[in-house]
This record gives structure tokens, sequence and C-alpha cells, in this order.
């Protein structure tokens, strides 16, 4: 092993599932002590190749060197052996043990000095900026905290090499700054860090050097000072893109959904909702802003006849016959079956209304079972709906027969979204569609979120990015620990305008 020795040499990797070539011939280096950004459209094979660093898969062919030693990867085995750690999108620690069980479970000598185990996660989180409860059970833990605890338990068994699949996708802004601070302190601790993430600003802000994969082929790496959005942009997609959001006037907006004075209480019997009052039009976007977990997906839920409302009224007006229904007397199919439409892109994608054993087609039929219609007599609508939602929305998949378990992350929330804006809604109600999608992805479901403003019906987009609210939605609604702050113009409202609203509850404003 030599002291100048990259941390990971690949060379000519390569690795086919099937007719799939989901990595062709990739050659590239990570250097110790850096943090280096993998970046490629969804699909492009970032997790698989990660996986096959991490002993999940192992290539077809090719060689990968670690510290200057060529070694075989065959399990994460062999992988922690190698000092080498991956945090996978999806954790894998078990709900009923706390933080320091987890931790320390599945090594064999210090599984009854939990007291030693502890000073130790201590002082791991204490070098590098980490705040954990030893004690807390998984189960009470919020996304972030489960992910402090998988970076811990890499670290404790002494990675140096730490390997994280878009961990930023279901963080709050806050958390992901926490987040970069402790990668900063491990990079300067000499540690060598792998970040996979879409958005260009988090790769900009936190990387030095940027590796990008396009359609499995390695296209170069360059030095993050040397980069920006658009030279990024172009070598992920391999054309110029221009990326913008048209924003068309509401035509003949009409009122279709009126939000009186709601009231609800979450799980844990905390008021999560505090008279919630609005009102969403057809031909409009009204967006949503709010720190994550301010009610947002309760709001969202409710509406849907998926969570109790106490008290308040949510009435539908109906676009052919006028007539008014309370949908607080109806049942989720019942709300469906008029139009009104929920896709929510959850923290854990997994969950998402969707069957990974079986093929796009039959997922979009998952939708339309209810209304009476046996699922085994039309499947040319669904075949139609599946090879309309690939077409569009540029899924990654060799044809609408595959399953969706086989599709990269992004790729099975495009077939998620797409089901959803395609069902011809009255009111679509989209929350955080754009998680985990690359940047073109993005910007096509934006352009379709535009199409169904077009159509008449009444969008109701809950987002992240303050940019992208203020250059989609007519107007935006910002809500804070449960209570609407404000409803402002999209067209006149700037970022600090929206920010201050966000805040506004926990600063003790009165609305
Ligand atoms: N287990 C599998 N079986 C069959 N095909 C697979 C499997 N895993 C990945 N693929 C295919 O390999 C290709 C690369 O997928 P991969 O998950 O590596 O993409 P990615 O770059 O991580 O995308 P995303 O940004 O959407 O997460 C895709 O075409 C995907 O469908
Ligand atoms: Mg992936």
């Amino acid at each position: 092993m030599s002291e100048k020795a990259p941390a990971i040499q690949l060379r000519g990797i390569s690795k086919h599932f099937g007719k799939v070539a989901a990595i062709s011939d990739v050659s590239f280096t990570v250097n110790r002590g850096e943090i280096l950004s993998v970046l490629g459209e969804n699909g492009s094979g970032k997790t698989t190749l990660m996986n096959m660093i991490s002993g999940i898969y192992f290539p077809d062919s090719g060689q990968i060197s670690v510290e200057g030693k060529e070694v075989s990867i065959r399990s994460p085995k062999d992988a922690f052996d190698l000092n080498i750690g991956m945090i996978h999108q999806h954790f894998k620690l078990i709900d009923v043990f706390s933080a320091a069980e987890n931790i320390v479970l599945g090594i064999a000598d210090e599984q009854y000095d939990l007291k030693a185990a502890k000073d130790k996660i201590r002082s791991t989180c204490d070098k590098y900026g980490f705040v954990i409860e030893a004690d807390k059970k998984v189960y009470q833990m919020s996304v972030s905290e489960k992910q402090t605890v998988e970076i811990v338990k890499v670290l404790y068994r002494g990675a140096s090499i730490l390997i994280l699949d878009e961990p930023t996708a279901v963080l709050t802004p806050q958390e992901t700054r926490q987040l970069f601070k402790v990668l900063r302190n491990m990079r300067d601790d000499g540690k060598t860090v792998i970040i996979i993430t879409h958005k260009l600003h988090e790769v900009l802000e936190l990387s030095d050097r940027v590796a990008v994969l396009r359609k499995g082929e390695y296209i170069g790496t360059i030095e993050t000072s040397q980069a920006n959005e658009s030279i990024l942009t172009e070598m992920m997609v391999g054309k110029k893109v221009v990326l913008n959001i048209e924003r068309s006037e509401p035509e003949n907006p009409e009122d279709r959904l009126i939000v009186e004075n709601i009231n609800c209480l979450g799980r844990d019997g905390r008021r999560i909702l505090s008279e919630v009052s609005f009102c969403a039009r057809s031909g409009e976007i009204l967006g949503i802003a709010g720190i994550s977990g301010s009610g947002q997906r309760e709001l969202l839920e409710a509406i849907a006849g998926l969570q109790k409302v106490e008290s308040g009224k949510i009435v539908y007006i109906n676009p052919q016959t006028g007539g008014i229904d309370n949908l607080r007397d109806k049942t989720p199919v019942q709300i469906r079956a008029l139009g009104v439409r929920l896709s929510f892109v959850p923290e854990d994608r997994l969950g998402m209304g969707l069957v990974g054993s079986m093929d796009i087609i039959d997922n979009m039929m998952l939708r339309s079972y209810k209304k009476g219609k046996s699922v085994f007599l039309q499947k040319k609508e669904p075949r139609n709906l599946a090879q309309r939602i690939i077409n569009e929305l540029e899924v990654v998949t060799p044809d609408v027969k595959t399953p969706v378990s086989r599709l990269s992350g992004g790729n099975v929330q495009k077939v998620l979204v797409g089901r959803e804006i395609s069902s011809s809604p009255t009111v679509l109600m989209a929350a955080y569609p754009v998680r985990g999608l690359d940047i073109n992805s993005s910007y096509i479901i934006y352009n379709l979120l535009n199409r169904q403003k077009k159509n008449g019906v009444a969008v109701i987009f809950v987002g992240e990015d303050l940019d992208v609210l203020i250059e989609l939605c007519d107007r935006i609604m910002v809500i804070s620990s449960g209570r609407i702050s404000g409803i402002l113009d999209g067209r006149t409202s700037s970022k600090e305008d929206i920010g201050l609203l966000m805040t506004k509850e926990q600063r003790g404003g009165a609305v």
C-alpha cells in the first residue's frame, strides 16, 4: 500500500442486468480525503456502481483497487473489512432497538458491553459534530435521526470511505446543512466521502470534485471550482438544455375546493392543523410552502379523506353540475371518484403505493380496480397509459412489462407521479413530486403540472424549492406550525417574503 495511492480506483467496470447495461466500462479515481459527488440522470447507474464498491453487486468485468491494492469485494462484509461503509436510501435499522443497540448490532465482542459502546459512540459524535440520543428507539426517530444513526454505525466500525446515496432527498434544508457540516469535518479528518445527490446547488456547495455518469458510461470528472449548473447539466444530459418554467395567466378560474377553519390532531394527540382556511381554484396552481412537517401532509390527507378532521368544512364544487359536496362526509374512494387526486411522495419511497413485484401496466391498474371493473378485463387502456408515461416522463426501462422493483429510484417515482397526474383529475394535489428526480425530469413534471392547469384542473403543489414555487405558482400559501401564515401572489413575492412567513408562528407572530 503506497502512501499516495488513491482511496478507490475503478478500471473498466461493467455490470448488466439481463439485457440492460447498467454500467459500461467505467474507470475513475476517488482521492483520499476528498468529497466526491457522483452525478447523473435517473437510471444512469449511480446506485449500481456504488453497490459494487460496497459489496451488494459484483461486477461482470473490471477491477477495483482500494488504497492501491486490487481487491475483490463479494459481500458487504468484504467492503466493511476494507473500511468502506455505505448509507443506503432505505435504512436498515431495527425499529424496536435503541440507537446504541443498532450501532453495536452484529459486532460480536461488544454485544454485552453497552456502556463502553455508548462511550465510544459519544466520542465519535463529539468528534464530528453529530447529535444522537443513544437510548432512543428507532421507531421514535425522525428520518434525519435515523440517517445519523446509520452514519455513526459505519464510523463506529472504523469506516474511512463513506458512500451516501441521496442522503439529502428526505432532509429539510436545516438538516442538510448539519449533515454537510459533519461530512466536511470527516473530510478534514482524512476520510473519503462519496455522495450522490440530484441537487446541483448541493454538489457545488459541498464537493471537491464531481464525477458524471450518462446512460451507464463515465463522462468525466470535473473540479467543483471549475463547474456551474449549466456545465454540470450539459455533462449529464449530453447537450445544452434550457430549463425554464412558463407561467400562463389562469383562464376562467372558478372556486373548486373551499377549506374552512379545519382543525386536525396528529397521531400523538397534539394539534397539527389550526383553523386552516383557503380556496383552490380551477386553472390555477396553488403552491404550499413551509418547513417540512408543518402540517402539509395532514392538510392534503384531510382533503383526500385520509386524515380525521376535528372541525371545519371541506367543500368541493362539482365542475359539471355546480353541486356542492362536503368531503368530510365521504370516504377516500368516494373523494377519488369525484376527481380529487393526491400524489404524495413520502420520505420512504418504497411505501409509495406501487407494488414492486408487479410490472408497470399492473401498477397503472391498481388505481382503477376499486371502481368495480375487473382487473382481468381491460389491459389495453392501462398498457397505453403505461406507455404514455414512459414516453412523456422519459422513464428508463426496457418495456412496460418490467417489474417496478427493477427500475432505479427516480424512475419508480416517475411512474407513481405520472399515474396520478394522468388520471384526469379535477383537483390534483402533488406533494414533493420531484424528490429524487434529476433536473431534467423535474422540469418535465413542472410542465405537466402546467398542462393540467391549462386543462382547468385546480393544482395544489407542495414544494421544497422556493425558487421553483415562485416561478411556477399563481399563489403561494405559507404554512407554519399548522397555521396559514399568509397567502402571497407568486408573481410579486420574493424568497425573503416566503421565508419570513415560514417561521412566523415560531417567532410568536399573530396571523
Ligand atoms: N436489480 C436490478 N435488476 C434489473 N435492472 C436493474 C436493477 N438495478 C438497477 N437496474 C437498472 O440499471 C440501470 C441503472 O440503475 P441505477 O439504480 O443504478 O440508477 P441511478 O443512477 O441510481 O438512478 P436514480 O437517480 O433514479 O436513483 C437502470 O436502467 C435500472 O433499471
Ligand atoms: Mg439511485
